[in-house]
């Protein structure tokens, strides 16, 4: 099978240089190009990219030259993962599905668009069907597919195996966030160090609304938003990679703790059955330790790192009707953004949308 050519808009920036590990030995994508802003362009990948993963930039992509973000510099790619801030991502990415580009976008724009499908691979792919109504709509030989927000997909990832066994009514979250979510220059280290910032711009309204579009029923040509309540608040706490995320869930009927974690440890998905290469055997992991999941441990967990969350600490809750309470953590770069747009895009291959 002939690999089919790739590039990653946006490359030098944290979810960028996860997205080039991913696609550097991937075996359906072939990396032939990166893109930056303007100041990048024309400039060796290793002199711009602010490389903070443990080993070095790896040597296939050291020396390629940076293009420009522009649906003419990368006439050599069919599909474009997109690591661009949202206000870049909002002109660029209707530009490229316009010219025929399948976009994979982890950016924050669109997301909600009713002819954008916002998909998890494990909880909603039939929703990929919206690409057809988004091409009608548009008039576009391409088009673009969403990853959620990182938080939004750790904890919504847990959410559907339970919505579909006991029900769910209403769900409170509160995060513990890692730094690399806000990119490598987003917190100032005199800010985070020996101390728990409380607000992150824009993020609460994300892990609020994204959820009933993912768990939503698609009815003709549009996404019937889940009938349920969700209340978060997020925080940004010193770690480098993983948000951690208390959850606590008003189920539809009664279930022991016991129940609940024979669930969420047997949920088995669509990945699964097709065997996406990116797809983990357990999207999630129970652990029954008593001081799990720790970030430290939890981010690299299962058959594909970074891609599986890890539950813990699951328990009655005994403020809520049928409630139940866990922690759940994932790596929030790789299946909470780069992973995610490579597991979307593998589905649409799968699916036949490539
Ligand atoms: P650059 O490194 O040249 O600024 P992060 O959010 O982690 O900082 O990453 C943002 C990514 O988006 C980087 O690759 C950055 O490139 C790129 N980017 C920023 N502004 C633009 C722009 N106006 N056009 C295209 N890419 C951009």
């Amino acid at each position: 099978m002939a690999k089919i050519p790739v590039a990653v808009l946006g490359a030098t920036g944290t979810v960028g240089q996860h997205f080039v590990k991913l696609l550097i030995d991937h075996p359906w994508f072939e990396l032939v190009a990166l893109t930056a802003s303007e100041r990048s362009a024309g400039k060796r990948y290793a002199e711009v990219a602010k490389w903070y993963l443990s080993d070095e930039v790896p040597e296939e992509v050291a020396g390629i030259e940076v293009r420009p973000t522009d649906p003419g510099a990368v006439e050599d790619a069919k599909l474009l993962f997109s690591a661009m801030p949202a206000e870049e991502a909002q002109k660029i990415e209707p530009a490229c599905a316009e010219a025929g580009y399948i976009v994979s976008s982890n950016s924050s724009n669109f997301r909600m668009d009713p002819d954008v499908p916002l998909i998890i691979p494990e909880v909603n792919p039939d929703h990929l069907a919206l690409i057809d109504v988004q091409r009608k709509r548009r008039g576009w030989s391409g088009c673009i597919v969403k990853n959620p927000n990182c938080t939004t997909i750790v904890f919504v990832l847990t959410l559907r195996p339970l919505l579909d066994a006991f029900g769910v009514k209403s769900v409170f979250v509160s995060s513990m966030q890692a730094l690399s979510g806000a990119g490598y220059a987003g917190v100032p280290s005199m800010a985070i160090e020996n101390n728990v910032i409380p607000f992150i711009a824009r993020e609460e309204d994300k892990v609020e609304e994204e959820p009933l579009k993912l768990l939503g029923k698609l009815e003709g040509k549009d996404v019937r938003l889940a009938p349920m309540r969700i209340s978060a608040s997020c925080h940004r706490v010193p770690v480098l990679d993983g948000h951690t995320e208390a959850v606590f869930v008003e189920l539809g009927r009664m279930a022991s703790p016991e129940e609940v974690a024979g669930v969420l440890g047997k949920f088995r998905a669509k990945p699964q059955r097709l065997k996406l290469p990116t797809a983990p055997e357990h999207p999630i992991i129970v652990s029954n330790a008593q001081d799990m999941p720790q970030p430290r441990y939890a981010r690299n967990a299962g058959s594909v790192p970074g891609m599986a969350v890890v539950v813990g600490r699951i328990r009655k809750d005994p403020a809520l009707k049928n409630g139940i309470k866990y922690l759940v953590c994932g790596h929030n770069v790789i299946r909470g953004a780069a992973g995610a747009a490579v597991l979307n895009a593998e589905l649409m291959k799968a699916e036949s949308y490539l």
